[in-house]
């Protein structure tokens, strides 16, 4: 009996400390994946180099005040140039999987073969990316869709509003299939249609910036993000079918998409709140995971935006259901649900601490606030709510919990996560002691460890990212990286954060060793 009590009390102690701060390699199951994800844009540079054409970012960036302090990704972390340093940073760290996209304009500057060739240097820069990864022994994982449109495609037609954008990236995806897919055995086809459509075609405050009149001179916000998303589906759909049938088989490998998905939380206990955190769920994640799926949208978003949603047709539909052989989560925050079906005044913008108390406040500090989504406004959440980046870890279990229940437990990778610090000109050494982002990551895994527990099943983990890098409309001043990108010592020095350190230690762990 006493050895049993003892034996209890250790596995008690051993799980408390897994929680606490012991989290490690050995805390996974063996053949979990560790890494970090990127994109081409956020991190290549070399944006005018080997014959690369412009994409959508290119031109938005040029548009004075879009992007935080006129930064571009025209050098970014230059990982174009530096990609074998950068392996041996991610081989250092422990890395098994590494995520990074193919820059649709670098391998065709025209967008297709209908305007141009394919641009053979660009080729041979993934090819030499990729050997580098699988000799140092990490697993790439490419994503081929990460936002880039080529110029080109978007001048002609309109890029992703246009259906004609369908066969010029059916013919990228297969390009890539055919180049690079006897080495890669995991691609996402798209990276976070949600926030491509919501930021490019409703805020506007991503490329290419189209919104509503008068904060932007073009654009019809009520049905251009559906129209986006639905296109972006669709090529989710034709790049797993032409891998599919064309692929698969050969080269073994397989095909998901990644999803933005944040969590949600009613506001209030009340019933109006809970629902409306439901119609929020279905017009964020709902929006992709149900036509995959189940075939269809989801019946609130159906009901709530009407004829502005395109249809899928009976094909289309057939084709899509089943599209996937992981689903990718990218999750960073999670927010409150108000509910705005009747007329409610939202907390003001600015500090949240201003804002009116949640009745249930789960989230500790946090109050992002976001509306019900009534009137079916804009993909996603907060038309008229305020988004901060809070994190709240446990939100990554309830996601992983609901998805598991909702859509009968997918394999998932999560292939992003991640912490921002706003870099505000404050001493580097600082910004190197970000035990913050140690404490993210680490309750990040401990709730991911929960949530398999319960049975979801979860196969890799990768941050949002090793380096500091372009982050969009928040530019470089938003350091979401492990290891710091000094952008002023010419040569985009790269020191490692005590994350990283940490992070590296942490994967060092194996089982058989002590
Ligand atoms: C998701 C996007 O995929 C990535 O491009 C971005 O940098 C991170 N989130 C952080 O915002």
């Amino acid at each position: 009996k006493r050895d049993f009590i003892i034996l209890l009390v250790s596995f008690a102690l051993l799980n408390l400390a897994n929680q606490c701060s012991g989290i490690d390699r050995r805390s996974f199951p063996d053949g979990f994946q560790f890494g970090f994800s990127s994109s081409a844009y956020q991190m290549e540079g070399a944006a005018h180099e080997d014959g690369r054409g412009l994409s959508i970012w290119d031109t938005f960036c040029a548009i004075p005040g879009k992007i935080l302090n006129g930064d571009t990704g025209d050098v970014a972390v230059d990982m174009y140039h530096h990609y074998k340093e950068d392996v041996q940073i991610l081989k250092n760290m422990g890395t098994d999987v590494f995520r990074l996209s193919i820059s649709w304009p670098r391998i065709f500057p025209g967008g297709s073969t209908r305007n141009g060739e394919v641009n053979q240097k660009g080729v041979e820069f993934y090819n030499n990316l990729i050997n580098e990864l699988i000799q140092n022994g990490i697993e790439p994982m490419v994503t081929l869709f990460h936002w880039d449109v080529p110029q080109v495609l978007e001048d002609e037609y309109g890029g992703f509003r246009s259906e004609r954008i369908l066969d010029d990236h059916a013919e990228f995806s297969e390009l890539c299939f055919k180049e690079f897919g006897d080495r890669v055995k995991k691609w996402v086809t798209i990276n976070e249609p949600s926030m491509f459509a919501s930021h490019g075609y409703s805020s506007g405050v991503n490329a290419p910036g189209r919104c509503t009149p008068p904060t932007c001179p073009a654009g019809d916000s009520l049905r251009e993000p559906y129209i986006v998303s639905h296109n972006l589906l669709r090529a989710h759909m034709r790049a797993v079918k032409i891998y599919r049938s064309k692929y698969q088989r050969k080269q073994k490998g397989a095909i998901g998409i990644s999803v933005h998905s944040d969590w949600y939380t009613p506001c209030s206990p009340k019933d109006k709140d809970v629902e409306a955190t439901h119609r929020v769920l279905d017009n964020t994640l709902g929006l992709y995971l149900d036509p995959i799926f189940y075939g269809d949208y989801p019946l609130s978003v159906k009901q709530i935006v009407r004829e502005r949603l395109p249809k899928l047709t009976e094909e289309e539909s057939k084709d899509i259901m089943g599209s996937f052989d992981f689903i990718g989560i990218n999750h960073y925050v999670t927010l409150y649900v108000l509910d705005n079906s009747t007329d409610i005044v939202l907390p003001p913008e600015g500090d949240p601490k201003d804002g009116t108390k949640p009745e249930n406040p789960e989230v500790p500090d946090t109050f992002a606030v976001t509306t019900s989504f009534k009137d079916g406004v804009a993909i996603g959440p907060s038309e008229g709510g305020v988004t901060y980046w809070r994190s709240y870890p446990r939100g990554l279990k309830y996601l992983l919990n609901y998805i598991q229940e909702k859509y009968s437990n997918p394999p998932v990778y999560i292939t992003e996560i991640g912490y921002v610090t706003l870099d505000r000109g404050q001493p580097v050494e600082e910004i190197l002691q970000d035990e913050g982002r140690v404490q993210y990551i680490k309750d990040s895994l401990h709730y991911t460890l929960q949530a398999m527990r319960d049975g979801a099943d979860v196969r890799g983990f990768l941050i949002w990212s090793y380096i500091d890098n372009f982050e969009w409309e928040g530019g470089y001043a938003n350091r979401l990286g492990l290891n710091y990108a000094n952008y002023t010592s010419g040569d985009l020095q790269r020191i490692p954060k005590s994350s990283a350190i940490w992070f590296a230690n942490a994967m060092k762990k194996r089982k058989n060793k002590r």
